[in-house]
């Protein structure tokens, strides 16, 4: 297959690919398309070719279920038995943004999208281009992230046509995205509210808003609550140590022993790549660094993809990341992220 890849630049050709990509859309087409936090890979929820086409291209398990994205929250209620209180102050408060709601399903969802829950995971994004492109196709778009299962997310055009060129209809570039990781994924379906998957809206700021205890999910249970915990996600290429720092070591320490890990792999004879904090690349020596800018939690999520990505032909054969030793926020949805992808976390 040919995918038509649309760069668009200036306000005209932004336009003109827009309208494009909705129509390859209407018709059930498959189309990557930039959003504040990943790249997706968008169909149309009432297209079965199309949905069938995405799981394909993904190589994604049927029992995971996708998020379908709307372009306002009326878009969101028309697939919804009831919008309860909860879900319209939180609608109207991080929407459109990196928060996905789980919500009870009305019968115009198709069980391909939900997995056959009874529940549908609804978000509004905040980038332009989605949201242009959601208008445009006039029918909500469900779209899983834009990456081959169990490969790291892409942020970035260049990560999804290295993962999908060849595979789908277009790729909508948008430049790299703002956030960089995936949407806080909340199930407001059962009693009290639980976060399924930490994210860029952090539990802090739902309980903030809410005025309630949010938990946070687990998880390794028999039935997850998100189908998509229970896979093995976002793994390089390479083997990735994650090195946990300990409540009673200081910085300092913990860069000893993180570049102490790197030279034990270095001397097994292996190139090592490195993720760490710019100013922690004095200190280590290692085959190929890459900078995670200052290190905050937030500079973390919005580069920490791209690094597992440009290590894919860096010609290295593992992979060493320190992890953060900050706690909620934003820090826990980096630290998801980074088990996941992780081979081996010690600490
Ligand atoms: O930021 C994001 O959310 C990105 C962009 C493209 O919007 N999308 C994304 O989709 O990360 P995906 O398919 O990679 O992750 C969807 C997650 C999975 O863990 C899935 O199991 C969960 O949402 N999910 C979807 N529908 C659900 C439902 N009805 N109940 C519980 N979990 C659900
Ligand atoms: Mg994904």
């Amino acid at each position: 297959m040919d995918t038509l890849l649309l760069q668009p630049v200036g306000a005209r050709e932004r336009a003109r690919a827009v309208e494009h990509a909705a129509v390859c859309l209407r018709q059930g087409g498959v189309v990557a398309f930039p959003t504040e936090t990943v790249y997706g890979l968008g169909a149309n929820i009432f297209s079965e070719r199309a949905l069938h086409a995405v799981f394909r291209v993904k190589g994604r398990p049927p029992d995971n279920p996708l998020i379908v994205h709307v372009a306002t929250p009326d878009q969101a209620s028309e697939l919804t038995e009831a919008i309860p209180p909860r879900a319209h102050a939180l609608m109207e408060k991080f929407w459109p943004g990196p928060l996905t709601l789980v919500l009870r399903r009305n019968a115009l969802v198709p069980d391909v999208v939900t997995a056959a829950l009874d529940t549908v995971a609804l978000r509004m994004p905040a980038h332009p281009l989605a949201l242009a492109l959601i208008r445009a196709a006039g029918v909500p778009l469900a779209a899983p992230s834009a990456n081959r299962s169990g490969n790291p997310s892409p942020t970035d055009a260049a990560h999804v046509i290295a993962q999908l060129a060849g595979r789908i209809d277009v790729i909508l570039d948008g430049g790299p995205c703002r956030v960089g990781i995936e949407s806080t994924v909340l199930d407001l379906a059962a009693s009290r509210p639980r976060i399924l998957r930490p994210g860029g809206v952090t539990r802090e700021q739902l309980e903030d808003t809410l005025r309630c205890h949010v938990a946070a999910a687990r998880g390794g249970t028999l039935r997850p609550a998100s189908p998509g915990m229970k896979y093995r996600h976002y793994a390089p290429a390479h083997p990735l140590l994650l090195l946990l720092p300990r409540r009673d070591e200081d910085d300092a320490q913990f860069r000893i022993r993180f570049s102490a890990m790197v030279q034990r792999q270095r001397l097994r004879g292996l190139r090592v790549g490195v993720l760490a904090p710019r100013a922690w690349k004095s200190g280590i020596d290692c085959d190929a660094f890459f900078s995670l800018e200052s290190g905050t939690p937030a500079d973390l999520a919005r580069v920490m993809y791209r690094g597992l990505h440009a290590f894919d032909d860096a010609g290295v054969d593992v992979l060493c990341c320190p992890g953060v030793r900050e706690e909620g926020g934003m820090a826990d949805a980096v630290m998801n992220r980074l088990r996941k992808a992780a081979s081996s976390v010690i600490r």
